[in-house]
Order: C-alpha cells, then structure tokens, then sequence
C-alpha cells in the first residue's frame, strides 16, 4: 500500500541527525541517483543544498502538493525566490547554526594565506624542503593588521569576534549601518572603497546576489592596498577570479585563501597554476556540529511547515 504520509525529497543528504526526525514524520525520498524532476513530482518538501538549483520548472514539476524548500544552508543564492514566492512555496535557511565553523575556517584561511601554508605543504610533500632556511617562505602577520570585513552580519560579526585576541584594526563595510554591533565590535564603518585601500587582509561576507556579483571586481582589486590578502568563504561570485589571479600573479596582492568558486566544483585553472593562494573545497561548514545543526534546522523548518506552523527561519 502506498505511503499515505507526506512525502519529503531530500536531494542529495542531510546528516542523521535531521533526517531521523524527518523520518519519523515523513515518507522519505532519497534515491540521489533519479533525476530530481522525477523524483519531486507530488513532493510536499524538498531538502535542497547550495548545489540543487531550484527554479521554476522544478516547482512545476513538483506541483501543488509543494509547500516549502528547506536549504541546507545558509545561502540560498541557488534559490529563485521570485519562482517560489509565485507559487507560495515557503523557503528556509540554516542561520546561526554554521556561523562560528565558518567564521573559523575564515581566520585558518587568513593565517594559511598570511603565512604561505598551502605553499610550505606542497614543498614538504614533493621532497623539495631540504631544512629550515632564513628566508624561507616569509609571510604576513595577522596580529597587528588591519582587517577589512565585507558584510558585518551573523559571520562576519563572529569573524570579529575571533581576531580580538590578533590585536588587529578593524574596519567593516556595510550596507546598513550597525552602530550597536560596530561599537560592540570596535570595527570602524567605512566605505568599500576606504576598506580595500587600508585593509592588509580583507575578508568577504556578504550573500551574493545581483548587487554583490563581482563586487570585488579588477577595480576593486586594484584598490586594494599592495601586498593584502583576500579571503573568500561567502560566495564565488563575488569575486571575478580572472582579475584576482591577474592581481596574484602581478604581485599587486600578497595572497588569496578561498573556499568558493563562481562555477563549483571547477577551480579556475589561472588559480591552480598560482602558489600563493590557499583552496579549500566549500568546506565552511564542515563541522560535524555545524553540519548537524544545519540538518536539525532544515528537518525543523520542514516539520513546522507540513505541520502548519510557521517555519523557523524563513528567508
Ligand atoms: P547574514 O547574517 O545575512 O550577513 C550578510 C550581511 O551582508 C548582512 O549584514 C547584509 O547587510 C550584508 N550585505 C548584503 N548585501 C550587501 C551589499 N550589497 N553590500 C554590503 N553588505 C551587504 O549572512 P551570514 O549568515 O553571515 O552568511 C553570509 C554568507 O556566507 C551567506 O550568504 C553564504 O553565501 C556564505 N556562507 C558560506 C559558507 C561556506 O561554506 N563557505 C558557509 C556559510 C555561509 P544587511 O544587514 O543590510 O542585510
Ligand atoms: C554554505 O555555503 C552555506 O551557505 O551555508
């Protein structure tokens, strides 16, 4: 007999501890090797992750029944939203929950760039480091510095918080002022323009949308104070990575650290060739805790929703 509860897709994966609670609830889709169009047809929910596209013609195919798109994520830039909003389908995010993983893994990118660690782990493992050497790989400090943060939300706040013990200067570009959170912070709001010629590291945080794309464009980069370091882990987007591996390669800027690509999961070959950037694999929220609390909050939002109550954190 057919499963009369309704029925969740989950695109690709959530970790147990949210797909238990959806399991209890739910019938649950997660054959990953159908085509999603398939697979959604009559769905009441989808589990969607910042690799799922979800646009009109996968509502359509879904239907009716669909009620909410919970991402397993905090972006959701893989989002139409209009297409949603159209067919009031509810959306959700995973806030809060990944703030600090990210927000760590984007001072380890800071310190790696800085300090030419990705550059030092490939000489060691090709055998071509024969001992200590005075001039050997010398890098950036971060204590000390000047810190541009881009986007003074939920990551960008924690990013703050973090590099107090650094001693560094902070400055923040914002869209929206923040006096409370700048004052908490010590961070001083200044223009992008401002932040990119003062900052020795900038770090970006914003979502990216129509106005962030190529926010840190060949301009932008030529701004920026000679020898900085870049660090992305919001979107890839927001950066034109032509420009930015010709500022590398130029020597305009000292080093990149980058988690995200504008067309994951290809890594731009002009990057590749570079040593003194450090890539990470789209892992900001790779932590088990992180991860967990993502899939508890997306399995949430999905309860609330085909319950009838209003979602958690709708975006
Ligand atoms: P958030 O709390 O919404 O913060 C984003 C901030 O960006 C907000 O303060 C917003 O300003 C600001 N902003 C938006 N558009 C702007 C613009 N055009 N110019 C300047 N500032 C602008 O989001 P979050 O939780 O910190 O996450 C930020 C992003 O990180 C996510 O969207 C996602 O893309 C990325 N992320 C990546 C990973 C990873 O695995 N690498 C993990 C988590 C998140 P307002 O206050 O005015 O709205
Ligand atoms: C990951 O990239 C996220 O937006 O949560």
């Amino acid at each position: 007999m057919a499963d009369p509860r309704p029925r969740v897709v989950i695109a690709r994966y959530i970790p147990e501890a949210g797909r238990s609670l959806l399991a209890e609830r739910f019938e649950l889709d997660e054959d990953g090797s159908a085509e999603l169009s398939e697979r959604v047809v009559g769905a009441a929910a989808i589990v969607a992750d910042p690799t799922v596209p979800v646009d009109g013609a996968l509502l359509d195919a879904a239907g009716d029944p669909l009620r909410i798109v919970a991402n397993f994520a905090v972006g959701y830039d893989n989002i139409e939203l209009d297409a949603c909003r159209e067919r009031s389908v509810i959306v959700t995010n995973t806030p809060d929950v990944l703030t600090n993983a990210t927000a760590e893994l984007a001072l380890a990118l800071m310190l790696a760039a800085g300090r030419r660690l990705g550059e030092g782990e490939r000489m060691v493992r090709a055998g071509r480091w024969h001992g200590w050497g005075p001039g050997q790989l010398l890098g950036r400090e971060l204590s000390g510095s000047v810190v541009g943060i881009v986007g003074l939300g939920r990551i960008g706040s924690r990013v703050a918080e973090l590099l107090h013990p650094f001693g560094v200067t902070l400055l923040c570009a914002t869209r929206s002022p923040k006096p409370d959170e700048e004052a908490r912070l010590g961070a001083e709001r200044v223009t992008l323009e401002d932040l990119l010629g003062r900052a020795d590291f900038v770090t970006l945080h914003v979502p990216l949308s129509p106005e962030t794309r190529h926010l840190i464009d060949e301009a932008a980069l030529r701004r920026m104070k000679p020898g900085a370091v870049l660090v992305n882990t919001a979107r890839g987007g927001l950066v034109d990575s032509a420009a930015l591996a010709r500022a590398l390669r130029e020597g305009r800027l000292f080093a990149a650290g980058l988690d995200v690509y504008e067309h994951e999961p290809l890594v731009p070959a002009e990057l590749l060739e570079l040593e003194h950037v450090v890539l990470a694999p789209h892992i900001g929220s790779a932590t088990t805790t992180a991860r967990d609390g993502m899939a508890r909050l997306a399995a949430e939002n999905v309860i609330a929703v085909l319950e009838g109550r209003a979602p958690i954190t709708p975006v």
